[in-house]
């Protein structure tokens, strides 16, 4: 368990230190604090969304030890010591990742509120397996709900994306 201080309010805050994008942050958080509002709120990583806040939206998928999590169900304290990657660190230095490119080539996105999340659980897939088939991409994409695109250039900007690895 993570050291805690108690403050002026009688809550007790714990010390956490989470390694995001290859960088180490420690913050101190309260033991409900969900791992989307330690993103979005302590360190301003907004690319990961806050939606449904239930986990049936996906929007704020991120990868936790290189797994594909929904933020707004996982606590900020289960974090202590592990790696998480966000939209924000899916690109490769300067240059997008190839995953990114082909959303853009491909439109597959339109309001974009999903696409960090879509684009998140589409790099998990590639990491594991680069050669899905298209029902193994839209497996992995289950969790993600886009209310514009209709899915069909997601999957095959994905599909394209494993081709060009
Ligand atoms: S905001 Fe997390 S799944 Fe919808
Ligand atoms: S692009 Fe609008 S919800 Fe997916």
């Amino acid at each position: 368990m993570s050291s805690f201080v108690v403050d002026k309010d009688g809550i007790k805050r714990y010390a956490v230190t989470v390694n995001v994008n290859g960088s180490d942050y420690t913050k101190v958080i309260k033991a409900n604090t969900l791992l989307v509002n330690l993103l979005r709120d302590d360190l301003d990583l907004t690319g990961t969304k806050r939606g449904c806040e239930l986990g049936d939206c996906g929007c704020c998928t991120v990868m936790l030890d290189g797994n594909p999590v929904n933020a707004c169900l996982v606590l900020a304290i289960d974090c202590d010591g592990r790696e998480i990657t966000t939209i924000e660190g899916i690109q490769d230095g300067e240059d997008l990742d190839i995953v990114q490119e082909k959303f853009i080539e491909h439109a597959g996105f339109q309001c974009g509120f999903c696409t960090p999340g879509m684009i998140v659980s589409s790099r998990a897939l590639l990491n594991e397996n680069p050669s899905p088939t298209e029902y193994e991409v839209r497996e992995a994409i289950a969790g993600n709900l886009c209310r514009c695109t209709g899915y069909v250039n997601i999957v095959a900007a994905v599909l394209d994306a494993a081709e060009n690895l």
